[in-house]
């Protein structure tokens, strides 16, 4: 394998680490070589900390003078929590340095190269690029789409059903798919849920491996009905939790009373359900950079009729439950024409364990 592809896939691994802590940030991984040896390698481990690029030079063993540098993300040059990875790319004398994928950040975007070219660093851009864009899908769609990332996620039988019909869900899958949604719950920054899931199953809607982050819980409740008592009110305290709502239709006294409790009220302009576009522009704004939507057939019919749906994870479990009535992954109208469907690409497919996980993207029309 050719020294730069090996050196920027030991970058990629490296960014790696940084799953789910970095957000809205990237992950960004960056490796020292000099004389045909790494010197120095790091990431980025936290959004307010250190880049990769200033954490592998400033903690180097070496000298990095005239050293060659790799890092998956075009390095920055602006101030932000931290300074300028540019300045001490130049400060320490590196000889050339190779970039995986641009940055789309509009303070960036090129001027990083820029910087560097004119200070006459050689930079060669594009080395594994459609991995390093790929690593930080949620980043690059935060960026250039200016909103969340939207990911829906749902756990349904070989015949489709996400609950039986008398409304039982525990459980559709084994051990090792939930573990893998708990994955997910820990790299996404939030998580979503209509509130008929709410009242069904009192969820927790948090990430249960240890160590990882939590997710902000968003439950869309056009009409304020989330219980005072129930399990996510309860723990509004440690982990926030948001309740978007419609323009009317609600209780005053029951918003003061959720906001006493620690929840987060979000009053969208939807006349009589809350408007899911709008829910993500404002989540935006708070700097969650990704939605991982695990709500019932409802909320997902409207999610996919509102183009806020960007990936799905859908777990299948190899088992029937039958029944007419049984809630499916996707309710609402449906579609009149299997020409019309959403249809993804890109799919993968993983087993765990007896079930199996079938991702892919979709585009927007
Ligand atoms: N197996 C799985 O992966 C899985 C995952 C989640 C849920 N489930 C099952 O799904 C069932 C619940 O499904 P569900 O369809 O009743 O619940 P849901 O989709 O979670 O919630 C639906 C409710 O969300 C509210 N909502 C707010 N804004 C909305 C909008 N723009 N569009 C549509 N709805 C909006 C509506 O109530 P308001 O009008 O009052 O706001 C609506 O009735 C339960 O049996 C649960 O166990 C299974």
């Amino acid at each position: 394998m050719e020294d730069k592809i090996r050196y920027m896939r030991r970058a990629l691994e490296l960014a790696e680490q940084g799953r789910g802590w970095t957000s809205p940030n990237p992950m960004v991984g960056c490796v020292v070589v000099k004389e045909g040896r790494i010197i120095s390698e790091d990431y980025h481990h936290r959004c307010g900390e250190f880049h990769a690029e200033r954490n592998a030079l400033t903690y180097c063993a070496e000298d990095p003078a005239d050293a060659d540098l790799y890092v998956t993300l075009e390095p920055c040059c602006h101030y932000g929590k931290t300074p300028p990875c540019t300045d001490i790319i130049i400060e320490k004398k590196i000889r050339h340095v190779y970039v995986g994928a641009m940055d789309s950040n509009p303070l960036v975007a090129g001027k990083g190269v820029q910087i560097l070219r004119d200070h006459g660093i050689p930079v060669e851009t594009g080395i594994l690029a459609e991995e390093c864009r790929r690593q930080n899908e949620v980043f690059f769609h935060y960026m250039e789409k200016n909103r969340p990332f939207g990911v829906m996620k749902y756990a349904m039988t070989l015949d489709g059903k996400i609950a039986c019909a008398g409304g039982d869900s525990r459980w559709v899958t084994g051990e090792a798919a939930r573990r893998h949604v708990h994955e997910l719950r820990g790299y996404y920054r939030s998580i979503m849920a209509g509130i008929g899931t709410v009242l069904a199953d009192d969820p927790m809607l948090n990430c249960r491996i240890p160590g990882r982050r939590n997710p902000v819980r968003v439950v869309c409740d056009s009409r304020l009905r989330l219980p005072l008592e129930s399990r996510l009110v309860q723990t509004a305290g440690e982990i926030p939790v948001i309740a978007a709502c419609a323009a009317a239709g609600w209780d005053p006294e029951k918003k003061r009373a959720l906001e006493a409790a620690g929840v987060t009220v979000i009053v969208t302009g939807g006349e009589e359900m809350t408007d899911l576009a709008e829910l993500m522009q404002e989540l935006h704004r708070r700097e969650i950079d990704s939605v991982l939507m695990e709500g019932g057939g409802r909320m997902h019919a409207a999610a996919l009729a509102a183009g806020i749906v960007d990936k799905v994870y859908a777990y299948i479990a190899p088992k029937m439950v039958g029944g007419a009535d049984a809630p499916s992954p996707v309710e609402g109208a449906g579609i009149r024409k299997m020409a019309d469907a959403a249809a993804l690409h890109d799919v993968e497919i993983l087993r765990l364990g007896e079930d199996w996980c079938l991702s892919g993207y979709l585009s927007h029309k």
